[in-house]
């Protein structure tokens, strides 16, 4: 059953439009997800970007081929098939826009990996799975979208057997008293655009805090804002100008990918990128 809480709608406004498949099909080749830069790597590479993070998450999942692992907000499956390409993971992605789910089994299909990588229906603050049921669980630049990020840090921990690893990588804002009215007034409005109830709710302050509350062993928490930042000027160069133009031409949020990129760079002092890892006591 669909939460009362839970705004679909806004995510299908966000994810849905011709615009955003647009964006998110032929730009980001069906990741919805930013880049991992090294330091002295150009920052013009935007999809070796993308396959650099999702490296960077294999990594700190670390667990031996045939884990069993939970993609929370899974998308179209692009993190879960790297998941399981190069680490040798078993991926069971878990959506609430049906849209996203077609697209994940249809590329895992084509892809061959099928029997790797399966994409149910599910919210994940409550998530039909039994207790203990994964040895991992991650979730990529998903949990901004939380309604209750508390609530899902503990269902994440409930599907979790004693020692699995949980990593979370996302955007975070510093607590709202370190800003500026003026900053805060900057962030809420991208926030609110893009559905982002989570942003509201957890920040560098606390997020450490809230982990340990759902019972977790924080094992790092790892501030990779010089990492993701050169995507964000990346983008921010590629579209500045098709964005212009195309404000011109009629409501913008018809583009709502592509405006959110804009004002990712315009928002950028207060916005960090964070990796966490955490581990379920043994
Ligand atoms: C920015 S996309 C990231 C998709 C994917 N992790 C990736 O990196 O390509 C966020 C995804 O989270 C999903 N999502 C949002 N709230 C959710 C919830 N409560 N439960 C499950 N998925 C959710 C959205 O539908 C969307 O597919």
């Amino acid at each position: 059953m669909v939460s009362a809480e839970l705004d679909l709608a806004g995510l299908r406004r966000v994810y849905g439009r011709p615009g955003s498949w647009l964006f998110y099909t032929l730009v980001a080749r069906n990741a919805r997800h930013w880049g991992w830069t090294e330091p002295g790597q150009s920052k013009w590479r935007c999809w070796r970007a993308q396959r650099q993070l999702e490296g960077v998450l294999g990594r700190k999942l670390a667990l031996p081929t045939g884990s069993q692992v939970l993609d929370a907000g899974c998308g179209t499956g692009t993190v879960a098939r790297a998941m399981a390409t190069r680490f040798g993971l078993v991926v069971t992605g878990v959506d609430v826009l049906d849209f996203h789910l077609r697209d994940a089994r249809r590329l895992s299909a084509r892809a061959a990996l099928d029997g790797r990588t399966k994409f149910l229906w599910g919210d994940y603050h409550a998530l039909d799975f039994p207790d203990a049921s994964f040895d991992g669980a991650y979730s990529m630049e998903t949990l901004v979208h939380a309604y209750d990020p508390e609530r899902a840090l503990a269902e994440f921990f409930r599907v979790l057997r004693p020692g699995g690893r949980l990593v979370v990588l996302g955007p975070m804002s510093p607590p709202p008293e370190e800003m500026s009215p003026q900053g805060r007034a900057l962030i809420e409005a991208y926030i609110d655009d893009m559905v982002f109830p989570g942003a509201k709710q957890y920040h560098t302050g606390n997020m450490n805090q809230l982990l340990r509350k759902a019972g977790f062993q924080v094992e790092e928490a790892l501030d990779a804002t010089e990492n993701y930042l050169p995507t964000s000027a990346a983008l921010y160069a590629y579209f500045r100008v098709p964005y212009a133009l195309l404000s011109r031409l009629g409501p913008i949020d018809r583009w709502l990918n592509m405006r959110s990129v804009v004002q990712m760079y315009h928002v950028r002092k207060y916005v960090y990128w964070y990796i966490h890892t955490a581990v379920k006591p043994l």
